[in-house]
């Protein structure tokens, strides 16, 4: 059909789809630029805006807990590189919020006029809005792999602790070879991948001993110290 728009959107285990974008530090090749780092590409709908600016703020205080995990985090809205600037500038020379003031964002904001980023992300959700990017946050491992991603609508600001605690969490399930219970954090007990038979598995729960705890066959957790994951990962 003519004129129809396509809108992609990449999936979990997908390779992060690469692209060319001027940003706010420079032009940028993503994710190559980025090699053998954890990614956060978030989407925002528009500079100048409440709910956007009270993220930035939250976000631009938080880079050094990111790069103590190897994170780099990168900014999009579908506005222009001086809209972008001009914004920032507010942000840091006027608004005080919740705390926080003289706030900085250093990490890159990507101009995406065209809306190409945002279309082969799936960040432009016409339900939602036809001329804003939806909150997107993708997180793309130092491999260039898509591996988790959240959605979040035009009025409700992201949880930057979640968002801390997915990045916590997937590199945690990566070092240590374990999966992560609802709510975990670090500190809390991780839980041990199944064995592959359930005669295996029994085995492994009638016998569990030391710092496992077996709730049934398919389901046996065990400690991990919050400071083995720190001193694996990064501190904070
Ligand atoms: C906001 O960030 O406040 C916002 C942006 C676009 C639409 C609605 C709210």
């Amino acid at each position: 059909m003519e004129n129809e728009v396509t809108y992609t959107m990449p999936r979990i285990g997908d390779k992060a789809p690469s692209f060319k974008a001027k940003t706010t530090q420079g032009d940028i090749n993503f994710p190559e630029d980025f090699k053998g780092k954890w990614l956060i590409l978030f989407s925002h709908p528009a500079d100048f805006t409440p709910v956007c600016t009270s993220e930035f703020m939250t976000f631009g205080i938080m880079p050094p807990e990111f790069e103590a995990h190897n994170c780099q985090l990168v900014g999009l809205s579908i506005d222009g590189l001086y809209s972008h600037i001009a914004w920032l500038r507010t942000i840091k020379e006027k608004i005080e919020y919740k705390g926080m003031k003289n706030v900085e964002v250093k990490f890159p904001l990507i101009e995406d006029i065209t809306m190409n980023v945002a279309k082969t992300y799936g960040m432009l959700q016409p339900g939602e809005s036809t001329t804003h990017a939806v909150r997107a946050v993708f997180f793309i491992d130092p491999k260039g792999i898509v591996r988790t991603i959240l959605y979040y609508p035009l009025s409700l600001g992201r949880n930057f602790d979640e968002i801390k605690r997915v990045l916590i969490g997937l590199q945690t399930a990566d070092n240590f070879n374990v999966a992560l219970p609802a709510d975990w954090r670090p500190g809390d007990d991780v839980i041990v991948p199944t064995a592959g038979s359930c005669g295996v598995a029994k085995d492994r729960m009638d016998n569990a001993a030391g710092d496992m705890t077996c709730y049934d066959w398919f389901f046996c957790t065990k400690k991990l110290p919050k400071e083995e994951v720190e001193k694996k990962l990064g501190k904070k």
